[in-house]
């Protein structure tokens, strides 16, 4: 993996203050590995206590014992999950009630994804997607949304998407359709829950380096043709702890007048692709004189 070293310093402080989230209790679905275990470091330092959730017990539990280095008087533990089923869900969220009386927030951070040309998909492989992004969102949110509304508690929804959520992107389709999904519910949620006072929000994070993400988006054969991160227009990806902070602050109470909103933290990479003549970028700076020649009204 190559991390961008340049700015590494610059962009790994933890924004908030010390113990603001001290008494606080937390689940996040796939916190064994890359960006939900960074946010699960995070929530921790500051105090909260995290169940992560997951399918490999072996993962999570590594996590847990490495992690634990970070808490004071909080913890973090495990559960282990298949966010495809509902019943193993339901058994996430009621031990974690039942441990902790109020769970303040859920980040929906579990993903599954790969690559390929849309038309050599399996039926299978396009609901293997659906499955744990979407309906595991879906469930995981309704199963936690029930229990603050019977218990008359506040909740805050956190759900990790991406930025073809909105724009759509080919050779992810299931991966695109099922993140459009999770946004729409996203919104759907803030609007009818609010009464309740369960926020919804999400992140939509450009590129991250993680292991998970980098081993199936970005293999060999196609990181030897494409140099990711010389074609993000701040020609470096995105720091763990920068969208950790992030996170955080959608998690606090800080933020309690945000809610249905997406937030894309991407360096500006979607935009730069969308605007049609951002290409001009290209253009060396003393081309532009001649340019401007061209283009003048002739006097
Ligand atoms: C085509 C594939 C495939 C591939 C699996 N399948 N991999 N099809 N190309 N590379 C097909 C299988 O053949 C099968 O269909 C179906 O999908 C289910 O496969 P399983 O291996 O049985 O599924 P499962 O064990 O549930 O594993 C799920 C998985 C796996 C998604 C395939 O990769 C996984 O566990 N991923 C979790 C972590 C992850 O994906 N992290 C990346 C997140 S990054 P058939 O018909 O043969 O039965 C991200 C956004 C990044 O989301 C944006 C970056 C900028
Ligand atoms: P990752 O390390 O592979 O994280 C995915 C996590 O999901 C793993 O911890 C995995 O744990 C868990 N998971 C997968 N299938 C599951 C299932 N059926 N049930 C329960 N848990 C399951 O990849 P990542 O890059 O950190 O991705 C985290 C999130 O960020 C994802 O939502 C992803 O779409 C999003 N994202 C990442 C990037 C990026 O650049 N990295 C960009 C945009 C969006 P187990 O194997 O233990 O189940």
């Amino acid at each position: 993996l190559k991390f961008n070293n340049w700015d590494a310093n610059m962009y790994n402080k933890g924004m908030l203050k010390d113990n603001c989230l001290t008494g606080k209790n937390f689940i996040i679905t796939g916190g064994g590995s890359g960006l939900g275990k960074s946010m699960s470091s995070y929530l921790l330092e500051l105090g909260a206590n995290v169940i992560i959730a997951s399918r490999n017990e072996d993962k999570l539990s590594k996590t847990v014992n490495e992690l634990t280095s970070l808490c004071k008087n909080n913890e973090i533990s495990y559960s282990v999950c298949d966010v495809k089923k509902s019943e193993d869900i339901n058994i996430v969220i009621e031990d974690a009630f039942k441990k902790y009386k109020n769970i303040d927030g859920l980040v929906n951070n579990a993903a599954g994804n790969f690559i390929s040309p849309t038309e050599r998909l399996s039926p299978n492989a396009f609901a293997a997607i659906i499955d744990i992004v979407l309906k595991g969102t879906c469930n995981f949110s309704l199963l936690y949304g029930k229990q603050c509304i019977s218990r008359k508690q506040k909740g805050k929804i956190l759900n990790i998407i991406a930025t073809y959520s909105y724009t759509g992107s080919g050779y992810v389709v299931p991966s695109a359709a099922a993140k459009g999904g999770v946004l729409s519910l996203t919104r759907s949620l803030a609007a009818e829950w609010a009464k309740y006072r369960i926020y919804s929000n999400a992140i939509a994070p450009g590129p991250f380096p993680t292991k998970g993400a980098w081993d199936r988006l970005f293999p060999k054969p196609i990181s030897m043709f494409f140099d990711m991160e010389k074609r993000l227009p701040l020609k470096r990806y995105g720091n763990h702890q920068e969208l950790a902070n992030l996170s955080a602050f959608l998690l606090s109470d800080f933020s309690d007048y945000i809610n249905g909103e997406v937030i894309t933290i991407d360096g500006g990479e979607w935009i730069s692709k969308a605007g049609q003549f951002n290409m001009l970028n290209k253009v060396p700076e003393k081309l532009w004189s001649l340019i401007s020649k061209a283009t003048r009204k002739k006097k």
